[in-house]
């Protein structure tokens, strides 16, 4: 045992515990019976459950702002970082995401170093920096970085499209699948992805905490199989049991025009369709298994992941008053 493992004593942080991932842990870690600790920007966004649980501290902060920061890492050893600042009901194009983000990240290093943090715990975003990174891209690189910079051990998870109900991209896709039969799409449409299930990354996301030798590295992680995009829906209509789609890539259609039309179309709002269009652009597929090493996880099938997503939503409380994050 070193000063990264994990103990039964200690309370673990949750950054972006209103986020569609980090709301989905909290449930997770809980039935282990791990003691937590929320920074929230807005408490009254968390369930009355969670609010009223024994084993969680609310604390209302900003890492914007620094607010409530030191305040939360008190006493803290392992912090899971789900932070994001794609949000936002903006139809116009988000300039603003990846300056938080980097902000956001420096911030919270820099607290976290005086605070004596032993682990940082990171979900970011697949894609190879060489592949010319779609700025969404880039920034979930960006962040990456700067948590690898400071004293505490970070281990980054680097996934593709999640697939699970309320997630940005996942509700991009099931709108667009459920609602059009012919679809116009950018050409990226071809373009290879590696999705994975919601179920998979909260298991890695655990399997991290409770396995320090996974601390200080970087972990590709995605689900069994590799997609282009038009096959990915393609196997959601299938998944869904509706007609095959008509797709046709077309190479004039602009990610802004895109982003219009999907701001049309599904309930995702343009200023988050925009970044996560033109992500298109860029492979996001694993390049190596070494997490299969160190947390071992039986990988969820595409379909079944759908099948999950329809579920889970169907008998979940919050995930519609919560809207698209
Ligand atoms: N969704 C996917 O398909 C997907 C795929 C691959 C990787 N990931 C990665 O997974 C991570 C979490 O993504 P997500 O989809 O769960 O994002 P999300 O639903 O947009 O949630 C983001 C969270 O960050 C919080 N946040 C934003 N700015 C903050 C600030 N200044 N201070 C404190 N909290 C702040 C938000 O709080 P508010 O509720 O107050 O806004 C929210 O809880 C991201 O790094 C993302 O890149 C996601």
């Amino acid at each position: 045992m070193n000063n990264l493992t994990f103990q039964e004593s200690d309370r673990v942080l949750v950054l972006g515990a209103t986020g569609f991932v980090g709301g989905r842990l909290i449930p997770e870690l809980l039935e282990k019976n791990i003691k937590l600790r929320l920074l929230v920007r807005n408490p009254d966004k968390l369930s009355h459950d969670i609010r009223d649980t024994a084993a969680i501290e609310v604390h209302q902060g900003d890492l914007l702002t620094r607010q409530g920061l030191n305040e939360a890492l008190r006493g803290i050893h392992s912090a899971y970082y789900l932070v994001h600042s794609m949000g936002g009901k903006s139809i116009f194009r988000n300039t603003e995401f990846a300056e938080k983000d980097k902000e956001a990240a420096r911030n919270f290093i820099a607290a976290a170093g005086s605070a004596g943090l032993k682990r940082i715990i990171y979900l970011g975003g697949l894609g190879e920096a060489a592949d010319r990174l779609s700025e969404h891209l880039r920034s979930r690189t960006e962040v990456a970085e700067i948590l690898s910079s400071g004293k505490p051990a970070a281990t980054t998870l680097r996934a593709a499209i999640i697939i699970g109900a309320g997630g940005a991209s996942f509700e991009m896709l099931r709108h667009l699948v459920e609602r059009l039969p012919v679809m116009v799409c950018p050409r990226w449409i071809d373009t290879r992805i590696q999705p994975i299930a919601l179920r998979d990354v909260l298991s890695y996301l655990i399997g991290c905490l409770m396995n320090p030798e996974t601390a200080g590295a970087s972990f590709d992680i995605g689900g069994p199989e590799i997609f282009t995009y038009r096959d990915m829906m393609q196997q959601y209509a299938e998944a869904r049991g509706l007609a095959r789609r008509i797709i046709i890539g077309v190479p004039f259609l602009t990610p802004t025009l895109s982003a219009y039309w999907v701001d049309l179309v599904t309930p995702v709002p343009s200023g988050i369709a925009h970044p996560l269009i033109e992500g298109m652009i860029n492979e996001v597929i694993c390049r190596d298994n070494r997490i299969d090493d160190l947390v071992r996880i039986e990988k969820t099938h595409f379909r079944e992941a759908v099948r999950m997503a329809f579920s889970e939503e169907n008998s979940g409380p919050g995930i519609h008053e919560r809207g698209i994050k």
